[in-house]
């Protein structure tokens, strides 16, 4: 089934093409949409058939279960078996966004969605085309990344057509994503609240609503094998472009005599704006030093980008795990296969 289908280009700012696609999904199919996060693979979250095509035409495996998108805030409390007080703070502070939250699930969500847990994930986005697509198909989606699984996540419609021609019903062009990575995933079905992945919304942001969160060691270093794991999604291969990513730790002037002195053919710099100069390796920028929101918003595409230049090898300069620098530090550490060399 898989890799026959013709995938149709739904155009977000026609309204025909945004009912098309509530339609296509509200039939069981599969539409890529755009959210202010990353583009997400979604299909009727209440109907578990249409729930594991997702899962084949992403070739995800079946124990990482799927987040749940909503385009109102009255629809939360029927997926799930209660919204606690400090749920609901957390909510109002700052859904619509890039936040996603998990709770006890109630028994209408399909297990095919929360790899059979008793927990569901649910996120209410900003964007407005994923709201309208929502509205559309009339009932809430179960949306992982648009992308084959561990590769980038996708943030143009491109970057889906590159990995999803053929898998899926269609992709509905929304232009491209304003935060690029990821929504933050924080569990209240545990005390304290735990973050289990980092975004868009900082960790810092939690504990002002909620005071003390704590922070997954799986959102920092790998997991030691045999591990119980809160969120299955942090325990596979990620993000990962064809090529070796490495992150070389340190200022400017060492990264640059590291990376001037172990290159060769294939060598590529991933480094701020504006550093490129005095490489000689070809280099891809991917946002300032100074700015983690611009870094996160280019950081995919520039994974992405490194593999269309055919780098074997990548030298990869990467922010402190600080503020939303956090998720571009969670993200790129997967990439490099938690490979990071302090340099002097
Ligand atoms: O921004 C986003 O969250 C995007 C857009 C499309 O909304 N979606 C997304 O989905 O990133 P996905 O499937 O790539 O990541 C979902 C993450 C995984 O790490 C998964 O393990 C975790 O959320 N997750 C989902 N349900 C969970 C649950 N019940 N318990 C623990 N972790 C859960
Ligand atoms: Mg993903």
């Amino acid at each position: 089934m898989a890799n026959q289908m013709k995938t149709r280009l739904l155009h977000a700012d026609r309204e025909e093409d945004i009912q098309t696609a509530g339609r296509i999904l509200k039939e069981g199919g599969l539409v890529a949409i755009p959210t202010e996060t990353v583009y997400g693979l979604a299909a009727n979250a209440l109907d578990g058939t249409a729930v594991s095509h997702i899962f084949s035409a992403k070739g995800r495996p079946m124990d990482n279960p799927l987040i749940v998108h909503i385009s109102h805030l009255s629809q939360w409390g029927g997926l799930v078996r209660e919204i606690p007080e400090r749920a609901m703070k957390l909510a109002k502070q700052f859904w619509p966004g890039p936040m996603t939250i998990i709770l006890p699930k109630s028994p209408v969500i399909p297990g095919e969605v929360t790899a059979g847990q008793q927990t569901v994930a649910v996120r209410f986005p900003e964007n407005a085309v994923a709201r309208a697509v929502i509205d559309a198909a009339g009932v809430p989606l179960a949306a992982p990344s648009a992308n084959l699984s561990g590769r980038p996540s996708p943030t143009e419609a491109s970057h889906v057509m590159a990995d999803l021609n053929g898998r899926i019903d269609a992709v509905l062009d929304g232009g491209p994503c304003r935060v690029g990575v990821e929504s933050t995933v924080v569990t209240l079905a545990s005390d304290p609240p735990r973050l289990l992945r980092p975004g868009g919304i900082t960790l810092e942001q939690l504990q002002s609503v909620l005071g003390n969160v704590e922070m997954d060691s799986a959102v920092m270093h790998p997991l030691a094998s045999g591990a119980k794991v809160l969120s299955p999604g942090m325990k596979y291969k990620h993000y990962s472009p064809k090529a070796n990513v490495i992150i070389l730790d340190g200022d400017l002037s060492s990264y640059r005599d590291y990376v001037n002195s172990h290159c060769g053919p294939g060598t590529v710099a991933l480094c701020y704006t504006g550093e490129d100069a005095g490489l000689n390796v070809p280099a891809v920028c991917y946002g300032s030093r100074e700015d983690s929101r611009e870094l996160a918003r280019n950081l995919f595409d520039a994974l992405r980008e490194v593999d269309r230049k055919n780098a074997k090898t990548v030298y990869a300069r990467c922010p402190k795990p600080q503020g939303v620098g956090l998720a571009v530090y969670n993200r790129l550490i997967r990439a490099a296969g938690f490979e990071v060399l302090h340099l002097g």
